[in-house]
């Protein structure tokens, strides 16, 4: 039996900078080709923040787009909780910045530094504070500017990132057989060193040694995080479900972070489902790290492939590594 948390998603929204960047226009720049990024990746295209627009302002606009969808009022969200790892600056916090711009004045919040897996950490606390009762209303945003850390001369790098947000908002469950059933996430820091920004923290302070040695970007070990993707995340798909009584056929669709279409095939395989039961959205947004997942709930939506009932399964790996699993039944 999984640990129930009485939390459901009520309403899901996403935002992506409006500049378009396809294979063809990183060409120009970077020694790529579109048939390699589209063949040993997935993408075709990704969106770009313009300078100046950073991880707070992607984020206000989701929680924006969610909040007048759902005629919720700012001063309704009790609590923020922001995944990133390009936040606008290390402190204050992104959460700050977003409640200060929407008037969330009865929010408290903050920042949440889980990579690749922040989005299904962040739902998890603030659907913990949801189900607890102390708090009826949580905003949960993922949002990044990855192209703030992007390195073009490293093209095995570069070209996989794109920036977005997407934002969720919780609330109490009727039961506990609806909204988040379950949840299995881990950590594993030896792998560490395989994906990870050196410099900008207390370790490495901005230098001009540390510009010159580009170590303000991302650094990725691809081909060491990709297997560690496809076997952790089958296997946390199929634990969770496992401990809940369901096998994936018991699926209506699984979310899985967007890194890499060969990962989420690779973990497909594994677990024994079909193409209309995976949501895949890398060919339009690459990998927007924190907000793949609640854009890709935007788009199930969008397309009515998510129902009120539906076994659910957000699925995700990350620097770190972190790993996380959220078994729902979704709730509208
Ligand atoms: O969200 C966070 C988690 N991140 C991930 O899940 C990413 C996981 N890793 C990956 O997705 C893949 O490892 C990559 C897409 C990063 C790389 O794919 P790969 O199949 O592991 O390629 P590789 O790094 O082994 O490179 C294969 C070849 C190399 O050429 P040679 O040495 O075989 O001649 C690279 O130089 O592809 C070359 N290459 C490129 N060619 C054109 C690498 N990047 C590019 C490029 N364009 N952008």
């Amino acid at each position: 039996m999984g640990r129930r948390i009485a939390a459901k998603i009520t309403g899901v929204a996403g935002y992506v900078p409006p500049r378009v960047v396809t294979n063809f226009d990183l060409e120009k720049r970077v020694d790529t080709n579109d048939e390699w990024i589209r063949t040993r990746t997935g993408i075709r295209e990704r969106h770009y923040a313009e300078p100046g627009v950073a991880a707070s302002h992607l984020g206000t606009e989701a929680a924006k787009k969610l909040l007048a969808a759902q005629g919720v009022q700012p001063d309704q969200i009790d609590i923020i909780v922001v995944a990133t790892v390009t936040p606008d600056m290390l402190f204050p916090s992104t959460a700050c910045l977003i409640q200060d711009r929407l008037g969330a004045k009865n929010a408290w919040g903050f920042d949440l530094s889980a990579a690749c897996s922040g989005f299904a950490y962040a739902l998890t606390v603030g659907a913990q504070f949801v189900a607890s009762g102390t708090h009826k209303r949580a905003l949960v945003i993922g949002s990044d500017v990855m192209t703030s850390i992007l390195d073009y001369k490293d093209r095995a790098t570069c070209v996989l990132f794109g920036d977005g947000a997407g934002a969720v908002l919780v609330e109490p469950a009727a039961s506990d057989a609806e909204g988040i059933l379950d949840f299995a996430h881990d950590i594993d820091g030896s792998g560490g060193c395989n994906l990870y920004m050196p410099a900008g923290g207390s370790l490495n302070p901005a230098s001009l040694e540390t510009v010159e040695k580009r170590m303000h970007y991302v650094h990725q070990e691809g081909a060491q995080v990709f297997k560690y993707a496809v076997r952790r995340m089958s296997e946390l798909a199929l634990q969770v479900l496992e401990r809940n009584g369901f096998t994936s056929r018991d699926l209506a669709l699984v979310v899985p972070h967007q890194a890499n279409l060969r990962i989420i095939r690779a973990m497909q395989e594994r677990l024994g489902v079909d193409d209309s039961k995976i949501l895949v959205n890398i060919d339009r947004f690459g990998n927007t790290t924190a907000a793949t997942i609640p854009l890709a709930l935007m788009d199930a939506l969008e397309q009515k492939r998510l129902r009120k009932g539906d076994l659910v399964l957000l699925i995700t790996v990350g620097a770190g590594y972190t790993t996380g699993a959220i078994l729902m039944r979704w709730a509208y």
